[in-house]
């Protein structure tokens, strides 16, 4: 498959069947994650893998688990979102979250090396490392369509991040931007309308 084949295949899946992720193709596209481009010459990036489903339980315990569609209805009103296909997304997104990560074939927490407090950034460059992993994960989205795999990304809440911290042993000097459940998806996985955005229409030349 080329790049291009899988970048366009890649999507948010976030259903998947029971079949096992092999080790090695983790080991592989964990691989490409560490070929992305990084700030500092260093990819200082860990990855926590889990497989097992009560380790993981006990991962995704401080996700809400019965949040319902018309529970997110009243979220993203909140929000005020008013997009119907941005409202789709989320109304079929919200009520997934625990699930999702609990089925998926794998759990990846993927770890990145960082001095200073991440939230408290003085400048753009304070922001590198976080910008880096971001990269590393694309590829490991990118190469895991190329196989079969897709998956999502879910962004931790403050307490998710302490719990984490503390179940998975994660050093103070390394942060993690998401999870990312890996899986092969579900044959009725439903696909979630998207915006068509053409190129030419965000194109800008010589000045915007
Ligand atoms: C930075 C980032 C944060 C995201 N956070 C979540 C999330 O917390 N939960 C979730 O289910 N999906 C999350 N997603 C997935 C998006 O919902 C998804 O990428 C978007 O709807 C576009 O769909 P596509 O990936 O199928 O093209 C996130 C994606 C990105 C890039």
């Amino acid at each position: 498959m080329n790049i291009y084949e899988a970048i366009y295949l890649r999507k948010t899946v976030r259903d998947f069947n029971e079949k096992d992720i092999d080790e090695d193709i983790i080991r592989k596209i964990i691989d490409a994650g560490l070929q992305a481009p990084t700030n500092n010459h260093m990819r200082q990036w860990e990855f926590i893998i889990i497989k097992d489903k009560a380790s993981r339980l006990k991962v995704i315990d401080k996700i809400v688990n019965n949040t319902t569609k018309e529970d997110s209805e009243k979220i993203i009103d909140k929000w005020g979102m008013t997009d119907q296909l941005q409202r789709e997304m989320y109304i079929e997104a919200i009520p997934k979250q625990y699930q999702m990560l609990l089925t998926a074939g794998c759990l990846i927490i993927p770890c990145f090396y960082q001095s200073k407090p991440l939230l408290k950034p003085s400048n753009l460059s304070d922001l590198n490392s976080f910008a880096s992993i971001w990269c590393c994960i694309e590829n490991i989205l990118l190469t895991a369509a190329s196989e079969g795999i897709f998956g999502v990304t879910r962004i931790p809440f403050d307490k998710e991040i302490e719990h984490l911290r503390e179940v998975l042993k994660i050093p103070e000097d390394y942060e993690f931007p998401c999870y990312l459940a890996l899986g092969y998806p579900d044959e009725n996985v439903k696909q979630i309308r998207q915006h068509e955005i053409k190129a030419e229409d965000r194109m800008h030349f010589n000045k915007w």
